[in-house]
């Protein structure tokens, strides 16, 4: 529920009921409002001000509940058990007079109602005191770091492991103790020692040691960031410099051709977390992959975006991807990822004002000015007006704040950023293959971007395969032409006379066709790769010796699917590993969609995700049900849960059947 989007504090009113109680005392700063609440919890957010006339290093707010018990929390470090005491993460410590901060966290209702407490500490009082809240955090720090490892922590008191120099969602379990979110359980962990580094740290603590958890909390965090930051990125940015393009940067900020080339890229903590958490995941936990702002409220929760690009600085990244997903009418040939917006409703201009607006201030933070910020654009918008103007919905979404406005003005804006590189989303080549669509779609989609103010400069180039299963290409059917029982390969039932088996070719293509539409030859292509590696116990071995054409096709593809329509779930495998630059014409391989999040929810009996309550049941996730289009089996796993919510499954078989095997 949407009230007011305050600008200025921190994006917290993005969402929620904004229930603003201000503290008591005079210069009553802090303010507690709840976001969300559900049956058995609730989350809520404290913003921190600092209306006094002087710089405020360190804060501290303090409060208690009558039944309520928080879980786990972001941005803050919380210690105590009711009552408890949140300080600063140290990068978020200091505040200009004016300057706001927001934290939040998550919390049990224990059968009562998500409270409002009141609330104290250095600036809710009044107090601008600048060094008491900073030692406040250090001496809580270090006796935590003396007196306990996770496991021994009580239940209501947390002690944050900071092997990343940041602090997580520790989360409460009755059964395991403390321990890690993993999707909606709690992951257990033992100790903070026994648990490796998922990545190496520049700059950073990754030793993992309780000591290395003292300092990091309130103090090596700030200090980690910046020095990363400046001698990691200077250095990518002189190295780069020589494939830069001509375009004129603004500041300091030099443009390069392509953004992944020679740099270190952002893991995600979080998918990290889970990944490590399963048996094998760290054979991959330490890879990149994007960041997802699916709704407006992904803009805050949980780390938030900000949360997100902090950690990447701390980690020494050079290059931060996300997707930018939540067109009005999202999904609109679909039911599985239907987002918040409507058309109908308001959304385009809610798209501009609540969900483009907030990142781009984020972005345009000058902390952030020399990270290369990689966009996705809009995962199968486009491509739905090409081919599913059937759908009521995308007729909607084919007219006036529909898929092309919203997209001119997410490019508009992220084009205002000299160091953000938009790539819009095509799809695949099972779907804009055939070359009625594909030529269809080189119109429509180079339109849209040539519609924007920069025209055909406001992208970096196209990403294809995103969140889709589509092999890099068919290694034992290389030529769609080839004739097999008098017929060509490409007429096969599982290609329909779709000449592109694989998405290599495809997005080569795509580019070349691209340049003679008018887009300058610098344009690059991603290919996300998470999971259409397709190796595991039945990829085929070699060419099919059979003469009936389907036979043949059957026998010798990678692709498992039942059909290549067949978007939900499905078991493929971790494909190549981001890399930059793996063939021509392809800026990188990149992982879009992470590995072990679910592409929407298996059963047509089903609760709401509260926080996506517009996400539906679609046939195409049932496992017993059949692609209407296809009347062949939808091959969707079972038991998966909404989508983009963590399906451990989903993610074991993609390990089992990853192609390039894995170490
Ligand atoms: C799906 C979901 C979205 C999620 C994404 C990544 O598209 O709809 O919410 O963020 O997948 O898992």
């Amino acid at each position: 529920m949407i009230t007011t989007f305050k600008k200025g504090s921190g994006l917290s009113a993005v969402l929620g009921l904004a229930i603003a109680a201000a503290s008591h005392g005079a210069a009553a700063d802090c303010s507690y409002s709840i976001s969300n609440e559900w049956s058995s919890g609730y989350t809520a957010e404290i913003t921190v001000t600092n209306d006094g006339n002087s710089t405020v290093n360190g804060w501290d707010v303090n409060w208690q509940y009558n039944s309520n018990q928080l879980t786990n929390s972001w941005n803050a470090q919380i210690s105590g058990s009711n009552p408890y005491t949140a300080t600063d993460m140290g990068w978020n410590g200091t505040l200009q007079p004016g300057q706001s901060v927001s934290f939040g966290f998550q919390g049990n209702k224990n059968g009562g109602s998500a409270e409002q407490p009141t609330l104290e500490g250095t600036l809710c009082d009044g107090g601008t005191s600048s060094s008491s809240a900073s030692s406040v955090a250090s001496s809580v720090a270090s006796s935590e770091a003396q007196s306990s490892s996770v496991s021994s922590a009580p239940d209501g008191e947390g002690l944050q492991c900071n092997w990343y120099g940041t602090t997580y969602s520790l989360c409460s379990d009755t059964q395991s103790g403390w321990g890690y979110e993993d999707g909606e359980s709690c992951v257990s962990r033992t100790t903070c020692e026994s648990q490796p580094a998922p990545y190496g740290v520049v700059g950073g603590n990754n030793s993992s040691s309780e000591s290395s958890v003292a300092s990091s909390v309130s103090s090596s965090v700030s200090s980690s960031v910046s020095s990363s930051v400046s001698s990691s990125v200077s250095s990518s940015v002189s190295s780069s410099a020589s494939s830069a393009s001509s375009s004129a940067p603004d500041g300091d900020y030099v443009r390069v051709d392509n953004p992944f080339e020679g740099t270190q890229m952002y893991v995600n903590p979080m998918w990290s977390e889970n990944a490590m958490a399963r048996p094998g995941g760290e054979a991959i936990a330490n890879e990149p992959s994007a960041v997802w702002m699916d709704r407006r409220g992904a803009i805050t929760d949980g780390i938030g975006l900000k949360g997100h690009l902090d950690e990447a600085l701390n980690q020494g990244a050079e290059t931060f991807m996300f997707v930018v997903y939540n067109l009005p009418n999202r999904d609109c040939a679909a039911l599985a990822s239907n987002g918040e917006l409507r058309i109908s409703e308001n959304g385009f201009q809610l798209y501009q004002d609540e969900y483009i607006a907030p990142i781009k201030e984020i972005l345009s933070l000058p902390k952030y000015s020399d990270l290369h910020i990689v966009a996705i654009i809009e995962v199968d918008s486009l491509p739905n007006l090409v081919t599913n103007l059937d759908e009521p919905d995308c007729q909607e979404a084919a007219g006036p704040g529909g898929y092309a406005d919203g997209i001119q003005h997410a490019l508009n804006e992220l084009g205002d950023l000299p160091n953000v590189y938009s790539y819009v989303d095509i799809a695949h080549s099972g779907w804009l293959g055939w070359s009625d669509n594909f030529s269809e779609a080189v119109q429509l989609i180079g339109d849209t971007v040539k519609g924007t103010e920069k025209g055909v400069d406001s992208i970096a180039g196209y990403v294809t395969n995103s969140a889709n299963y589509t092999p890099l290409e068919e290694p034992y059917l290389p030529d769609p032409s080839l004739q097999v029982g008098g017929q060509p390969v490409r007429s096969a039932s599982f290609y329909e006379w779709n000449p592109y088996f694989g998405e290599l070719e495809f997005a080569q293509d795509w580019r070349d066709a691209m340049i003679q539409n008018g887009f300058p030859s610098d344009i690059g292509m991603l290919i996300d790769t998470g999971r259409n590696g397709w190796g595991g116990p039945d990829r085929p071995t070699g060419v099919s010796d059979s003469s009936d054409l389907d036979t043949y096709v059957d026998e010798s593809r990678i692709d498992r699917r039942y059909h290549r329509g067949n978007w939900c779930n499905q078991p493929g495998g971790v494909g190549e590993r981001p890399q930059a630059n793996p063939a021509p014409g392809i800026d990188a391989y990149v992982w879009v969609k992470p590995q072990g999040e679910s592409d929407g929810i298996s059963t047509a009996d089903f609760e709401p995700d509260p926080n996506d309550p517009a996400k539906q049941h679609d046939p195409m996730c049932g496992p017993d049900e059949n692609n209407p289009d296809a009347g062949v089996p939808t091959g969707a796993l079972p038991n998966a849960p909404h989508a983009g919510r963590w399906f451990p499954e989903a993610f074991d078989l993609l390990l089992d059947n990853a192609y390039p095997p894995l170490d």
